[in-house]
């Protein structure tokens, strides 16, 4: 299983690079590289951890966060300043995990994925959900409305906490 081969890594007080993916890089994965940048700084353990964020569509490569998700996480206390930007198979070999917020990315950077050992980097952030159990992906609330986004905040930051926990615990 991956996240113990990155609990060998925070044992050995190696870096660990995990990448969020999603679709337009605009909307869930900027949010959950935001929430999981907060939790590794409140952790205390922010120089153990590379974090970053990518989209399997580049249509909105270079953009800022979409202004909804902006203004929702900012009701949260955060600031999301990413810049979207492809995946690129390179991401494969310099990332230790890649989080996929649906079934569809998780298809997709499954079949990316250059070696078998890469193909087993990719997981779906919903294995880390444990306030909502009966959840099996991030949804995305780009054609949503504001519950939408409110949504797709609470599931990102249930499964970041529960990452960040299974990673961290002795
Ligand atoms: P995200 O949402 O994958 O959560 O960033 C989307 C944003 C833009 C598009 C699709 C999904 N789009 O097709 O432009």
């Amino acid at each position: 299983m991956i996240i113990e081969d990155i609990k060998k890594r925070v044992e050995k007080g190696e870096k660990v690079k995990i990448l969020f993916v999603c679709l337009g890089n605009i909307c869930r994965s900027p949010a959950a590289h935001g929430v999981m940048e907060r939790l590794v700084k409140e952790q205390g353990v922010a120089d153990q951890f590379e974090i970053d964020s990518a989209g399997l569509y580049g249509g909105h490569a270079g953009d800022l966060p979409d202004s909804r998700m902006r203004a929702h996480a900012r009701r949260r206390g955060l600031e999301l300043t990413h810049r979207s930007r492809k995946v690129r198979e390179s991401d494969f070999d310099r990332f230790d995990i890649i989080v996929a917020m649906d079934d569809s990315n998780y298809d997709q950077l499954r079949a990316m994925a250059p070696t078998p050992e890469d193909e087993k980097k990719v997981v779906k952030m919903a294995d880390f959900f444990t306030q909502h159990p009966w959840a099996d992906c991030v949804p995305d609330p780009y054609y949503d409305g504001a519950q939408g986004f409110e949504n797709a905040l609470d599931l990102i930051e249930d499964g970041c906490f529960t990452l960040l926990k299974q990673v961290l615990a002795k």
